[in-house]
Formats: C-alpha cells, structure tokens, sequence
C-alpha cells in the first residue's frame, strides 16, 4: 500500500474544445480511480491544468486571427467546464500560463543547467524566409520517410506513429506560408537522452532503480513498454530543451545566450503538473514536497498514446537529473477511440464534442452518465476501439435500464408496498434461495459475502488499470440483485412467508446500498440521485471503505427502521429514432472536401454586354399556391416595378425579404410560372449544401441603376 497517491491526466492543449477521444483516453480512467480511492480512505491529490504553450496555440491564434492569450483563454475556460460538468473531479485545474509555474519550469532549467545537465549545441534547423522565423516542429509538414503518409509533422508521423525529427521529412513545406523552410543555424541547449541511457533501461523492463525495486514492469501495460523499447532500441538522442519562439516560459535571462529563446513545451508542460501540485497545496494549506518527493508516494501520470514517450523517458529523465523527485510508478496510457468507424479527426469535424454533447442533453442529467457508462465500456485501455450511437443506445437500454435501474426500481417499489419504505427487521438465521445459482440455498450473512466479493474485485480490477472490466463487476453485483429476487420471488413468498420475505427484501436493500457505493466512481450523478432515492448523504471520502470492514463484520449496510423514498426513473430506454437522429447530426456537421462545379464555356464581352442586370429592392413577397418552392415578388427597379416568381421559398420567409436590396436580370424573356408572368430573375449565389444567398448592393444605394 502506498501512503498517498499523486495522480495526473495529461495537460489538454487550450487551442480547442475537448471530444470523447480525450475523455476515454486520459480523464475518465483517472477520474474513476481517484474516486475509488478517495472512496477508500486514501490520501490522494488529483491533478490537471491546461497546457498553454507550443506550436498548436500559436497555430491556431495565427489562424483566427488574434492574439496567443486571448485563445488560451478562451479554451482554458470551456475546457475547465466542460470537465466539470462530466464530473472529472480534479483538485486542481491550473495553467501553464500562470506566474507560479514560469518560475517553477524556469527554476527546473536552472538547476539542470547548473549541474550541467544540458549540452549547447549549434545546429541547422528549418527557417522560414518569408516569416522571418525558426519553425517549430509542429510548423513543417511533409512527407513520412517510414510510412509516406503525406501529411506528417516535424516531430511525429500521427499516421504510423513514428517519432520524427523535421529533417527527417521527405519534401517539408512551412505551415507558415506553404513554402519550402531552409536550413539555418541556431544555439539551443540540449538533453543527451543516451547519457541515461544506464538507468534508464532497467528502470523500464526490469523496474529497478538505483538497485532497489521500483515498480513491477509486469504491471505496465504491453503497448506502453513495447513503445518505450523501441525508443531505447531506437537509440536515443540528444534533443533540444529550448526553442526560438515568442511565446513560451522564457529561458532565464542570466543564462547566456538566452535571448529570444523559450523552453521547449514538451520540458514546460509535465512540470506544469508540479506547478499544478504548488498551488493546490498553497491553496490548501498543505505541503507539496512529500507528493513528488517522497518514495512512499505513489505518481500515475494518465495519458494518450501519443504522450507515452514525453512520460516514460524525457520527464523521467528531467525528474531524475534534478535529483530531488520520484518518478512514476505506472504510465497507464490508452489507445485511441474510434467513432463510427473512423478515426476521430478535428480538421473533418469527425467527433463528439463533449461541451456540445452536455448541451444537447442538458435538462436530463443521466445523460452524463450514459455517456461515462458507455465510454468506459468500450475504453481504448489495450487497443484502438470504437464509439457508435447504436452501441450507446444498447448499453443503455440493456445494462442500465435492462439490468440496474430494473433492479433498483423493483427493490424500492416492493419496499415501499410491502413495508412503506423501511427496512425491516429480520430474522438472519432464515433459509433463503441463493442468488448465484437457481435451486441453492443460501443465508443473509452468505449474501452479504457474496456482494463483498464483488466489491473486493472492483477495488483489484481498478488497481490494476482495467477499468472495463471493473464496471462489469459492478454490473454483476446489480445482476445478483436480480437474481436474488428472480430465485426467491418475493411477490409469491409473501402470500406464504412474511418473515423470510423480510430476509430477502432486506439483501436486495443492501445489495443497492452497495451499488450506491461502487458505482460512483463510474457514474457519480447516478450514485447521487440513488443517494436521494435512499434518503442518504451522498458517497464521501472513506465511504467504499466502511462498507467493506461493515460487510467483513457481517453489518448491515442501512440499518433495520431507515426509510427509503419513492421510486424514481434512474434510466429511461432510447428509441432507435433517437439513435439515427444522432448519426445524422454527426453526418450533416462534418467538414466535407467542397466539390466546385466547373468554370462554364468562356462567353464574349458582347454576349456579357447583352445582360441588363438593374439594383432593385423587394416590395412585396408572398406564397404561391400549391408550389413549395415558389416566392411571387414584387420588385422595384427605379423606373418601374416588376413581378418575379422566384424559387427560394425553401430558404426565406415572405416577411423577412421584404425590403432586402437585391440584383435582377432585367431583360430576361418573361415566362409563365404557375400561371404568373415572371418579369426577370434575382441573381442568388448557391453553396455546395444548396443554399442560398440574395447577391445585393451596397445598403442604401438606389434602384434602377446597371451592373457591369
Ligand atoms: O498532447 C497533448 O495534448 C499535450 N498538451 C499533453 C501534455 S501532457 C503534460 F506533459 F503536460
Ligand atoms: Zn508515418
């Protein structure tokens, strides 16, 4: 056992909103293991915070237009809330921006420097003649040399996975202006990764540090360690610590040479969680030291698998050359979360965003914890796996409808009718039917082993990272309720045995008391709506805890005489209309390639000359009878008015166009439409979903004159 625990999830990027990709693969598995053990009794501190710096905020304020800050601003606000509205239950939330940690990433470069950690090294790098500029890895694409994907970045192919270094790139190209970088000197100072090379590798495959047991590598999952050795087999390099960039931790000014240059984000962004730690503790009148300095501490960094390397060697290796901190005992890196059988993609629009998702369902608040329930069951922990709308509608309406709120509604219901809501007295030594297997017989105390099972495989699954498979025996124990109740029925029973009735009602009590427990580090709102439902304080610090040492002392989970309330709708069926609704959404928001329609046949000025286009307002609008798409219009062109049925019904209402300025084809031959005479054409640009838009003037500039 370990006397605290420090846990992280990996800093998101403020540079955009957060989908169901980073919630399955670096927030939801902590979150529910910080609960659980915070659940246990454990000294536990939670950390996050937004990762403020690099390429990809300043691509993106480069793209909107605005300044770096005014765009981690704006995400580290969504981002936070977003996190709290699915119920991420971090202690802290900081920002790489904030003054605390500049000093605390500027204090860790001054140490390494100190000691002589780094090397500086002069070296050409990509330069951008036109931005007058260094260019971050991020800010060259080009083509992978392993795989050939066409649109690799400068420090990773997201394609094969491979580590990249800009040069490496066959063919880049500059993000900045699409031309072609140039090779440039520049002086940074380096970390030569091979020099730890020594304690690196036992560390890793054996989990033995400074000759003493550090962690049981066994207990790392396989991709994690699989990546690490291929980095180690790779052969490691040195790698620059600093950047020339201008926004970033600056590197501290009595370094020389120091000028111009900002600390690479991949060294300021893990010491963020250390910043992160600082504060709470200043926050919260404690102590920061033992959480990172102390070997009885436990540290979980949870993250992507794209983060793997940042977290096993080059934090590691920083941590380790300061000398003053531990390092981590596991790195429980996901997969990656499919969607509908792609890969999720932000530039397609291809996800589910989770602030837009929270709107869409806010007013029903198991929608959250659909949304957890299902996230966990199919969470990427060994493998790349899949989101579908149909395989969330059927999580629900099988497992939480079908098998636990079933369950819990028949339990409440039967106590209510039987004994108005409280629990009654019984008689333990009664004889019932066993709830494992039909036609054995059983005992109160044997059932409450039975749950204490469960909950005992709960808390073995959680440490050991397979959170999928620890939902599932939550689920399990709501399936032992169910057949508690199946093999002992005790809507017949009571016509024949009011006190073994008893026995049985006050299990299945019990059995929901406990799922109240076990279930909240999963579905938190779930277990705090069951707590109203049984008219008990919510799930606290220590709470999983106290339940098992009552159940090993054969207690009573809620007591004999305490009242329960009415029964309530924990989860409602969703019907397949409602599936396809969703599907469509997704389908309709993507980013499609725009296909243009070809430039027409080249016409002559003098064919161009024969069109009268004339500026004109609307007068008048309205419908015409029995046709869907038809507006009948009146038009004022300065020296005369004309009528004009025109085809943009689907898209304007009548009262909302009167008064628009528009442009009209004067002297088109008139024809007969629905049997009105139509007296020219409104010019109307189309886009490529079929909508339409009035080509106008200038507001204010009078009708009647030419267009040419
Ligand atoms: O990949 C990312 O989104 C990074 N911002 C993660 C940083 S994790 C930590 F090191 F800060
Ligand atoms: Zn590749």
């Amino acid at each position: 056992m370990s006397k605290r625990y420090l846990i992280t999830s990996a800093l998101p990027y403020a540079n955009g909103p957060l989908h169901i990709g980073h919630l399955a693969g670096a927030y939801l598995p902590a979150d529910i293991y910080v609960r659980y053990l915070r659940s246990m009794g454990e000294d536990v501190v939670f950390i996050c915070g937004s990762d403020e710096h690099g390429a990809a905020i300043t691509i993106r304020a480069k793209k909107d237009g605005v300044e770096p800050q005014e765009i981690v601003d704006r995400y580290n606000t969504l981002i936070k809330e977003t996190f709290e509205k699915v119920g991420v239950s971090f202690d802290i939330y900081h920002r790489t921006s904030s003054q605390l940690h500049h000093e605390t990433a500027q204090e860790f470069f001054r140490d390494l420097h100190g000691k002589e950690e780094f090397i500086k090294q002069t070296a050409e790098q990509y330069y951008d003649e036109e931005a007058n500029q260094f260019l971050a890895d991020r800010y060259i694409t080009g083509t992978c040399p392993k795989c050939n994907h066409e649109e690799a970045y400068g420090d990773q192919c997201e394609n094969c996975g491979s580590t990249l270094s800009p040069t490496e790139l066959i063919k880049p190209v500059s993000k900045l202006s699409g031309n072609t970088p140039v090779l440039k000197e520049t002086t940074h100072w380096y970390l030569p990764l091979d020099k730890y090379e020594d304690w690196l590798r036992p560390w890793i495959e054996e989990g033995e540090l400074d000759g003493k047991r550090h962690h049981r590598p066994k207990e790392w999952k396989p991709h994690v360690l699989g990546q690490c050795k291929s980095w180690l087999d790779g052969g490691l390099q040195p790698r620059a610590m600093t950047r020339d960039l201008t926004w970033g931790v600056d590197v501290p000014q009595e370094i020389e040479g120091s000028e111009g240059k900002k600390l690479y984000v991949w060294l300021d962004a893990p010491i963020g969680y250390i910043s992160a730690t600082r504060q709470w503790a200043e926050e919260n009148g404690k102590d920061w030291k033992p959480y990172w300095q102390d070997e009885e501490t436990k540290l979980v960094h949870f993250i992507g698998k794209d983060n793997i390397v940042f977290h096993c060697v080059i934090f590691p290796v920083i941590l380790k050359a300061n000398g003053n901190y531990i390092l981590p005992d596991n790195v429980p890196a996901n997969q990656f979360l499919n969607l509908e059988g792609r890969k999720i993609s932000t530039s397609k629009n291809w996800a589910i965003w989770v602030h837009e998702f929270i709107e869409d369902f806010k007013g029903q608040p198991e929608f959250i914890d659909i949304l957890r329930y299902y996230m966990i069951k199919v969470m990427p922990e060994t493998r790349d796996s899949e989101f579908t709308w149909k395989g969330f509608q059927e999580a629900n309406n099988s497992e939480l409808v079908g098998t636990f709120a079933n369950f819990i509604n028949r339990v409440v219901v039967l106590t209510q009718k039987y004994y108005e809501g409280v629990i009654p007295e019984i008689n333990s030594e009664l004889i019932i039917n066993c709830s494992s297997e039909e036609g054995k017989t059983s005992s109160f105390h044997a059932e409450l082993n039975a749950i204490k099972i469960h909950l005992d495989r709960i808390g073995e699954f959680v440490h050991k990272y397979d959170f999928r498979s620890a939902l599932k025996e939550v689920m399990n124990l709501a399936d032992l309720g169910n057949k508690l109740l199946q093999f002992n029925a005790p809507w017949s029973l009571i016509k024949t045995d009011e006190e073994k009735t008893k026995v049985v009602m006050n299990i299945a009590v019990q059995v929901v008391e406990a799922l109240r427990v076990a279930i909240e580090p999963f579905l938190p709102g779930t277990s705090e709506r069951m707590s109203e439902l049984l008219n008990l304080p919510q799930v606290e610090n220590n709470s999983f805890k106290s339940m098992l040492a009552k159940l090993e002392k054969r207690e009573f989970l809620i007591p004999v005489g305490h009242q329960i309330n009415k029964p309530i709708h924990l989860f409602t069926k969703l019907k397949d209309e409602w599936v396809d609704e969703q599907i469509r959404k997704l389908e309709e928001s993507q980013n499609k390639e725009i296909v243009f329609t070809p430039i027409k046949e080249e016409a002559t000025f003098d064919e161009f000359q024969k069109m009268d286009i004339r500026t004109g307002t609307i007068l008048t609008a309205e419908k015409v009878k029995k046709a869907k798409k038809l507006l009948k219009l009146t038009v004022d062109i300065g020296l005369e008015e004309r009528t004009v049925v025109s085809g943009i019904a689907e898209f304007f209402k009548p009262e909302d166009i009167v008064g628009k300025e528009v442009l009209l084809l004067a002297n088109l031959a008139p024809r007969k439409i629905r049997g009105v005479e139509s007296e020219g054409m409104i010019l109307m640009a189309e886009n490529e979903k079929g909508e339409l838009a009035f080509v106008s003037p200038q507001s204010g500039f009078g009708n009647g004159f030419t267009v040419r």
